[in-house]
């Protein structure tokens, strides 16, 4: 099957991918972007976190084939370039990347619930990461870097 579909603004096509497979195997293995971790490939624990269609999904649990005429969008899509978005360098700053395993899920979990919710109180913050595991940091240290992000945005 051939896959055409738009990541981070550019159009891109993968042949012979095969019908099981999944949006996550398609971004890492196929069109080189490692961002979107592999940690269960059940849609436990978040670190494939994705936008597809502006809506953030696992995309261990999307089909390749689902992905076709759409707009994915990865953690490498959110810099611009060489400059880090806020959010990412909140996570660096705020000392929330530990084994970085998680951290690409994270950082897109947060932005989604920042372009949501510009001041987000803790449990909101608590309620929108909660699909995403962390085995390093505790998460008070994340929900520092969200807590910064958003003062940020907010100083804008
Ligand atoms: S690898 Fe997709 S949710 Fe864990
Ligand atoms: S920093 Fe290691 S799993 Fe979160």
């Amino acid at each position: 099957m051939r896959v055409t579909t738009t990541v981070n603004g550019t159009e891109r096509t993968a042949d012979d991918v095969w019908p099981g497979e999944s949006l996550l195997h398609l971004l890492r293995e196929r069109l080189g972007l490692p961002g979107a971790k592999n940690a269960c490939e059940q849609g436990e624990c978040g670190s494939c976190t994705v936008y597809l269609d502006g809506e953030p999904v696992c995309a261990c649990l999307v089909a390749a084939g689902q992905a076709i005429g759409r707009k994915v969008t990865t953690v490498e899509g959110l810099a611009a370039g060489q400059a880090l978005h806020p959010v990412q360098e909140a996570f660096v700053e705020a000392g929330a990347v530990q084994c970085g395993f998680c951290t690409p899920g994270l950082v897109v979990a947060a932005h989604d619930l920042l372009a949501r919710v510009p001041e987000p109180s803790d449990p909101e913050i608590r309620e929108a990461l909660a699909g995403n595991l962390c085995r390093c940091t505790g998460y008070e240290k994340i929900l520092d870097a969200v807590r910064l992000a958003a003062r940020r945005q907010a100083a804008r």
